[in-house]
């Protein structure tokens, strides 16, 4: 019987079988061989030049990690019985392209940059079975593979819930295992500031909690009247900068200006145009603790004290972005510049003198200003800004990078201005909408379930083939008020970023919806093998 169970167990790897193979996104050219290929203990991972490290770490950690195999790393070694990774002019311009190849001898991956091995690695993780093992059958096949779009975000929204770092973390891992490469954290909201800054204490002793928190959905039941919060340390975000750094994601801040900023001005007060003034907030919703002086809001919508456009504001905003331009390597920093309703500057001499002195039209004349001199102050610091789609209005600043939000016009308009856009519509990217009928937790509303994001389009009909240059690509927002926890995150967040990772890496021709759905079919095991929540009814 012993001997019996050893044969089983050596089963050379001819005569097992691989499971289907089944990528997301969708390989630009695949080509299936006829034999299999066995990852064992003994395998190695051989780096062919300097550089690859990163990708090979990926590769053992995962490994490890899903199946309990320790893979050697080595430099220069042998390709027999091996994975090798290897820089090689394949001839593809574009980041992130790679080519890969199992036969008989070896598992290669070659790229002419290092990001296209990390994306190879990321597809040879996709042949790996979905199931525990302890030896890895894969079959033997050529890819050739590129993005179809440089930019190939997510968005996280830490302000209206509190995410820790280890989360932030895993988040960037979904991203990279998707072949994305940009994480929007959006870091500062009216409901919370969540990244320490060194020279204004407050900001997070102040900003970052606050007294109590609506229950369900808008107007609420009630609150749940005890104190939320929590933010980054700067030590914290270096090491997610890092983190993500290792994983080819770049990271883009946003500070949120001039509106979505009553956390700021629970802090500094003078930020407003009316430090004097209680913050309001809505009747009909239940509040906590004292409503004297500026509060941390406590509930969501859009709420009418904001920045004001004054020195004072300049100087805390130059500060806060030399200390977050320190932390961030990213050539972007998003400024926000949404829903920033103008009462406030209406009724405030000093803003109304203020449009008469620059001679602005009005207070859309007054936000623009607000933007371009934000914009100024951190080109001169060689970043380029980003903010949504309202920083059209009263005039774009001169190099602004658009995020259309707003469905698609925004995005249209920016580009025909020359101006780069990353489309990111609510009615197609929006995860924090519902994707059942009905769904079984509060969402926001709407309604955006697998196929929609699946058929989203990035580069809209009406913009000419020059135009559509300047869409760099798109981005789902993952919006907090309504996800108070990580397997919620998870739940909003799959499957549609798998859907969306398709939209943006894979050609138009290779995107075809039955077929997704049934390799979708894998993917669902793989969520469960990360051990990842997600909306099940989809399956
Ligand atoms: C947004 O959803 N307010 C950008």
């Amino acid at each position: 019987m012993k001997r019996l169970l050893t044969c089983l167990f050596f089963i050379p790897a001819l005569f097992m079988k691989a499971q289907e193979v089944s990528i997301i996104p969708q390989p630009t050219q695949l080509t299936m061989g006829k034999g299999n290929f066995s990852i064992q203990s003994n395998t190695k991972i051989v780096l062919g030049a300097e550089g690859l490290e990163k990708s090979a770490a990926f590769l053992q950690g995962y490994v490890q990690k899903m199946y309990g195999l320790h893979l050697k790393i080595e430099h220069k070694g042998i390709a027999t019985g091996n994975i090798v990774l290897r820089l090689k002019k394949i001839n593809h311009t574009v980041a992130g392209a790679y080519h890969m190849e199992v036969n008989n001898d070896y598992v290669s991956i070659e790229a002419d940059q290092a990001t296209g091995v990390f994306y190879g690695v990321q597809t040879l993780l996709q042949l790996l079975p979905v199931t525990t093992a302890n030896e890895l059958v894969i079959p033997h096949l050529s890819i050739i593979d590129k993005p179809r779009f440089a930019y190939r975000g997510m968005h996280l929204d830490v302000g209206r819930h509190f995410f820790p770092v280890d989360y932030i973390k895993k988040y960037i891992d979904f991203i990279a295992m998707h072949k994305m490469n940009t994480f929007h954290w959006h870091l500062t909201e009216d409901q919370g500031w969540r990244i320490e800054i060194k020279k204004y204490p407050k900001l997070t002793e102040v900003g970052a909690y606050r007294n109590g928190t609506t229950i369900g959905r808008y107007p609420g039941t009630g609150n749940t009247n005890t104190t939320y919060g929590g933010y980054y340390t700067q030590e914290q975000i270096k090491e997610v900068v890092k983190y993500a750094a290792d994983r080819y994601v770049d990271i883009i801040p946003e500070i949120e200006l001039p509106g979505h900023s009553s956390a700021a001005i629970a802090a500094y007060p003078e930020l407003s145009c009316f430090p004097e003034e209680a913050t309001k907030h809505p009747s009909k919703t239940a509040w906590n603790g004292t409503t004297e002086g500026k509060q941390v809001q406590q509930t969501w919508g859009v709420f009418e004290d904001v920045f004001c456009p004054s020195e004072y504001t300049f100087n805390f905003l130059e500060n806060v972005f030399n200390e977050v331009i320190e932390l961030f390597p990213s050539k972007y920093i998003h400024i926000g510049g949404d829903e920033c309703p103008k009462e406030s500057w209406k009724r405030s001499a000093f803003c109304q003198q203020l449009i008469k002195d620059k001679n602005l039209k009005d207070e859309h004349g007054l936000q623009s200003y607000f933007i371009q001199r934000m914009e100024k102050y951190l080109n001169g610091k060689g970043k380029q800004i980003i903010g949504w789609d309202e920083i059209l209005e009263g005039g774009l600043a001169p190099n602004a990078l658009v995020m259309s939000w707003r469905g698609e016009k925004g995005g249209i308009e920016a580009a025909k201005q020359k101006h780069q856009v990353i489309m990111t519509p609510g009615e197609w990217v929006y995860f924090d909408h519902a994707q059942n009928k009905p769904e079984d937790s509060v969402t926001i509303g709407g309604f955006t379930d697998l196929q929609k994001v699946y058929g989203y389009e990035p580069v809209p009909k009406s913009l000419s083939e020059t135009d559509a240059q300047y869409v760099l690509g798109a981005q789902a927002n993952l919006w907090t008020e309504y996800i108070t926890n990580t397997s919620k995150v998870e739940y909003m967040l799959f499957p549609r970023m798998s859907a969306l990772s398709e939209v943006l890496w894979s050609s138009k021709e290779n995107r075809h919806w039955p077929n997704f759905k049934e390799r979708m079919q894998q993917q669902y095991k793989r969520y469960d093998q990360w051990g990842a929540n997600y909306n099940k009814p989809a399956k």
